[in-house]
């Protein structure tokens, strides 16, 4: 496995490979990473002949108030990680190297960029096409492998990959879970261990939540409620609960087949976020 940390190098290395008649795939991570990335590790080495992983805290993504500063950067862990699990190249670069000045050429994908996380991260949406942009840009994949955890993100990068026709096929891969159903994330190393069992009540919410819908509690209002109690109940403080169309993004007053509930949940200072599709 081989580090790559500047831009050109990396944009060279790829040219060299698809001269070679290599596939590329991509999995994009801002690392500490966990076993829901390790998942999309593996699931690229069966998409491409080489797998490069790249691991970037990107500023860009963060609002003001939020945790950039304090993000866990675990690089000599993530690299032990990424060698046994396989991947070629770690493409892992600094703010100097992506933004060697401020960047006046953004990417934006609205309306899907402004329901759920949009409304709480203005911006954040903006940073994270913005990279992903770059990132295909520099490491020029045949694929790139994202998470279904990230489910407004998946949809807003894709959407973007098809409007501008990026060379490139998007693979998303389903939600890694711990035992007791909570979504894996880099930021569960915030939680306190009381914060940490209370959290798993997301993963129960949302599973109770499909079970009404499915059961014929269309009422998307009563439906969130009932979320709603059982996350309070676990000192979770809710910034959304919602059912959206998976497409679109936009609240659903009638809930059913096909849309999604996702939320966001601060468990002390940490927030959290997961989804279930219906
Ligand atoms: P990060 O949070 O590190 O996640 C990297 C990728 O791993 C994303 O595609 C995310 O959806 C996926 N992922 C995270 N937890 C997962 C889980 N439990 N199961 C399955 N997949 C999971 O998402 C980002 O970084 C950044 O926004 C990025 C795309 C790298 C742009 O900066």
């Amino acid at each position: 496995m081989k580090l790559i940390r500047q831009v050109d190098k990396m944009q060279a290395w790829s040219d060299r490979a698809r001269r070679t008649g290599k596939t590329i795939s991509l999995v994009p991570t801002m690392g500490c990473l966990h076993k829901g990335h390790l998942r999309l590790v593996r699931h690229a080495r069966q998409q491409a002949d080489v797998v490069v992983v790249s691991i970037f805290v990107n500023p860009m993504q963060f609002g003001p108030k939020e945790d950039f500063r304090r993000y866990p950067r675990r690089l000599e862990r993530d690299l032990d990680m990424l060698k046994k699990a396989g991947a070629d190249i770690v493409f892992a670069s600094d703010v100097r190297e992506m933004y060697p000045q401020p960047l006046l050429t953004v990417l934006e994908v609205p309306n899907l960029s402004w329901n759920l996380c949009g409304r709480s991260r203005p911006g954040h949406f903006r940073g994270v096409c913005t990279v992903v942009a770059k990132l295909l840009h520099i490491v020029k994949p045949h694929t790139a492998v994202f998470g279904a955890k990230d489910f407004q993100q998946a949809t807003v990068v894709q959407r973007m990959v098809r409007d501008l026709n990026f060379d490139v096929r998007l693979v998303i891969n389903p939600t890694v879970r711990e035992e007791d159903g909570l979504a894996m994330s880099s930021r569960n190393v915030y939680l306190t261990p009381a914060e940490r069992r209370d959290a798993a009540v997301l993963n129960r919410a949302l599973k109770e939540g499909r079970k009404l819908v499915r059961a014929g509690n269309k009422d998307t209002r009563d439906v969130v409620k009932t979320m709603r109690q059982m996350i309070s109940a676990k000192a979770g403080r809710v910034d959304y609960i919602k059912i959206v169309n998976a497409e679109t993004l936009e609240d659903v007053t009638k809930a059913g087949r096909g849309n999604v509930i996702a939320l966001a949940v601060f468990f002390g200072r940490t927030r959290l976020i997961d989804n279930i599709k219906i």
